[in-house]
């Protein structure tokens, strides 16, 4: 046994003297000689969990344990070894990021390092090994309870953003987790509910973020969804992780359940899952044995390799790929220490927070708001004072500190006179459970409308928040409305006072019957630590906003291509559901459709104006395997610095398949001065304007004309080009 030990050590002393990344083929060689030396229980237990969130090393030969949290805005606190409840540490507080919704409308890929960078040396200092974050569902349905922990409704978007943020989290030697893979699009029977969508729709829309994310950011982990696709439980689904995942797309790395997410020790051994996770011990626990054994990687498992059923390779392949993250992490001796809520990670939460703040209205310049005036502010709503980071399901988080909207204001509004009234009440922070408030409604509202009527000017702060049935894990949005009375609280606050302005603070696109009378409209997400003071940074026009909208928000809820097919296919029959709008998800469908989104896709206004010209292509005819170059002009035609976003749609005229009128492919952030102007140049590779061909499974890149819509917005397109793919 000694000698053993020794033998092990002295690898990874070689690994440590030799060089920070040992390379490929030495890693390979090691993990060569690691698995010769595991016995067979040894390997099976390192398949599955030994507490709710670790999994067992191998003491006698020093591999260590894999210690993992939630992710993705921040790293959850500490949760006791075998039950959900919080350890209870003092020494777990941390900084929360905004969540991710907010970071897709940054458009801003070098934010998303920087927030992987960030939230990485987070993880990093807490002793996780692998962050189970990013998530990149799409955005499908306003009422899917998650959205706020994904990066939108367009697939371009989503792949152009997820991949720095993996990079910078993995750079600190901590993997992350992409979740949920895949189509864990809605909340409701999330558990079974067995999702049937076409071919096309699964490589166009659903799945390139994920491959982005594998093939682009070299993820070292990811998390099968809890849904079933095809007949099949995600998590040991052949078609999605031995085909696509593993086989296609080469995927190196370990694949994690989501907790409870596995069902079936065969599918399970031979369908591509590599650590078990979270399958209930609960009642188990005061058996002799220790519950984990019970898992379907446990005991089972090695009972059919013991009974020759399945072949011992099997295990070997998961335990090669549990070390080869190991050595990427726990066992990668160079990896650095980390750190947490110092300055400079604050310091990039707020800065996150104030470029993804989307202004999506502004009547009479109704913001920014001078805060050198003498002026009495009413600041309504619960979300003025409501902490957001806790809540929400596994991605709440226990932040040292969270600046609400309230106390942000009154820290740069010092001249001005603020009064509080909260208007509605949600009732107390739950998850999985709705608590009505206990305050009297109309008590609430009286005293609003009062506040409101003797100020100068009204902000109100309303929106969702995370409770259950709300932005909350574990079920979806009972409507599409503002729940709590808002729609008629806001009614009665303009009656009050005309110069109001609304912050919404969501995941979700909601009902806005009061949008044409209001003046001002933000939408400002949950935006983590500094969300007061990125907020009053926005409002009082210290930082211009520049987020755009990474979803549409449809009028009303039927305007949704997966609620216009009815209950089939949103939310299922509780068995089986059809994404029968196929490819047309999103904007795809409002502008094929021709139905006016409320807010497009894209939509995003700055306290400045931007004129967009010379757009222009490199060539007009171009071959498979090409670029192209789409460039324009921006000029900063208005009186402040800011930002604008230049957006590249691509669609194809007389296609041979239906296809929508256009498709996001390409953008660029750019910071200009005032007066300043630039030329921006976008490239777009050929053959990312091919479609799914299910009759050949693959890409057909359809020669002829195709045309570029070069804009600000999904619905403000400045220019159209046409080229040819010969
Ligand atoms: C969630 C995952 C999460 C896991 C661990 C599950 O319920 O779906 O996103 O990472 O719990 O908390």
């Amino acid at each position: 046994m000694k000698k053993i030990t020794l033998v092990v050590l002295s690898l990874f002393f070689i690994g440590q003297a030799a060089v920070a990344q040992p390379s490929e083929k030495g890693i390979e060689a090691k993990i060569d000689s690691i698995l010769s030396l595991l016995t067979l229980e040894e390997k099976v237990a390192m398949c599955h969990a030994q507490s709710k969130f670790s999994s067992p090393g191998v003491p006698r030969l020093g591999i260590p344990e894999i210690w993992m949290s939630d992710g993705p805005h921040g790293v959850r606190a500490e949760i006791n070894w075998d039950n959900w409840g919080y350890a209870g540490w003092t020494n777990d507080s941390i900084t929360a990021f905004p969540a991710l919704t907010c970071l897709a409308a940054t458009f801003n890929p070098e934010l998303s390092h920087q927030y992987g960078v960030a939230v990485g040396e987070e993880a990093r200092y807490r002793k996780k090994d692998i962050l189970l974050g990013p998530g990149v569902n799409i955005y499908r349905t306003p009422l899917n309870g998650r959205n706020f922990e994904y990066m939108g409704e367009d697939p371009h978007l989503a792949s152009v953003l997820v991949v720095p943020y993996i990079k910078g989290v993995q750079q600190n030697g901590v993997a992350a987790c992409l979740k949920h893979y895949a189509l864990n699009n809605q909340e409701l029977w999330r558990g079974h509910i067995n999702v049937e969508v076409s071919d096309r729709a699964l490589y166009e829309i659903y799945l390139p973020a994920y491959k982005a994310a594998v093939q682009e950011g070299g993820v070292w982990s990811i998390m099968g969804a809890y849904n079933q696709f095809r007949g099949q439980h995600c998590c040991h689904n052949e078609l999605l992780l031995n085909q696509i995942l593993k086989t296609d797309w080469g995927f190196d790395g370990v694949v994690v359940t989501d907790w409870g997410g596995a069902h079936d020790t065969r599918e399970a051994a031979l369908y591509g899952l590599d650590i078990e996770m979270g399958t209930g011990t609960d009642g188990l626990t005061t058996s002799t044995r220790n519950a984990y054994d019970n898992y379907y990687l446990a005991l089972p498992f090695l009972n059919l390799i013991k009974s020759g059923e399945i072949e011992e390779a099997v295990v070997d392949d998961k335990v090669r790929r549990i070390l080869r993250l190991m050595f990427r992490t726990n066992m990668n001796p160079s990896r650095p220490l980390g750190r947490i809520n110092n300055p400079e990670h604050l310091h990039v939460a707020r800065a996150i927070a104030g470029e993804g703040i989307v202004l999506l209205k502004n009547d009479d310049q109704f913001f920014p708001i001078d805060p050198t005036r003498k002026m009495t502010i009413a600041v309504i709503g619960e979300n003025a004072t409501r902490a957001m980071a806790v809540g929400g399901g596994s991605s709440e988080l226990k932040p040292r500190d969270e600046v609400s909207p309230l106390r942000g204001l009154k820290e740069r509004f010092r001249n001005a006179t603020i009064i509080h009234s909260m208007g509605y009440a949600s009732g107390p922070p739950q998850y999985g459970r709705e608590v009505p408030s206990k305050l009297d409604a109309d008590s609430l509202r009286n005293a609003a409308v009062k506040a409101a009527a003797q100020a100068d000017v009204v902000l109100f702060f309303g929106g969702l928040n995370k409770n259950h049935f709300q932005d909350c894990e574990g079920g979806d949005r009972l409507q599409f409305g503002l729940p709590f009375g808002q729609d008629e609280l806001l009614r009665e606050l303009l009656r009050a006072n005309e110069n109001l302005g609304v912050v919404l603070v969501s995941g979700n696109a909601v009902a806005m019957p009061w949008a044409s009378e209001v003046k001002g409209l933000m939408q400002a997400w949950y935006l983590g630590s500094e969300a007061g003071h990125a907020l009053a940074d926005v409002i009082s026009g210290d930082v211009n906003p520049s987020g755009k909208l990474p979803f549409s928000f449809p009028v009303k809820l039927s305007d949704n291509a997966a609620h216009h097919f009815g209950e089939l296919s949103y939310p299922g029959d509780s068995v089986n559901q059809y994404y029968k709008e196929d490819i047309f998800v999103g904007y795809r469908w409002h502008d094929t459709q021709k139905i006016k989104p409320l807010f497009a896709f894209g939509h995003g206004l700055s306290y400045t104006t931007f004129e967009l010209s010379d757009a222009k292509t490199d060539k007009k005819s171009y071959a498979a395997g090409e670029t192209i170059t789409v460039s324009c002009k921006i000029t900063n035609t208005g009186g402040a610095n800011g930002a604008e976003v230049a957006q590249v749609y691509v669609g194809k005229p007389n296609s041979s398949v239906k296809r929508p009128v256009k498709e996001l492919k390409g953008f660029r952030k750019v910071h200009l001065a005032k007066g300043g102007n630039t030329q921006v140049e976008i490239p777009i590779e050929v053959d990312a304007l091919a479609f799914y061909d299910e009759s050949i499974s693959g890409w057909n890149l359809e020669k002829g004309a195709y045309t570029i819509y070069v804009g600000t917005a999904s619905d403000a397109i400045a220019q159209q080009l046409e080229i040819m793919v010969k």
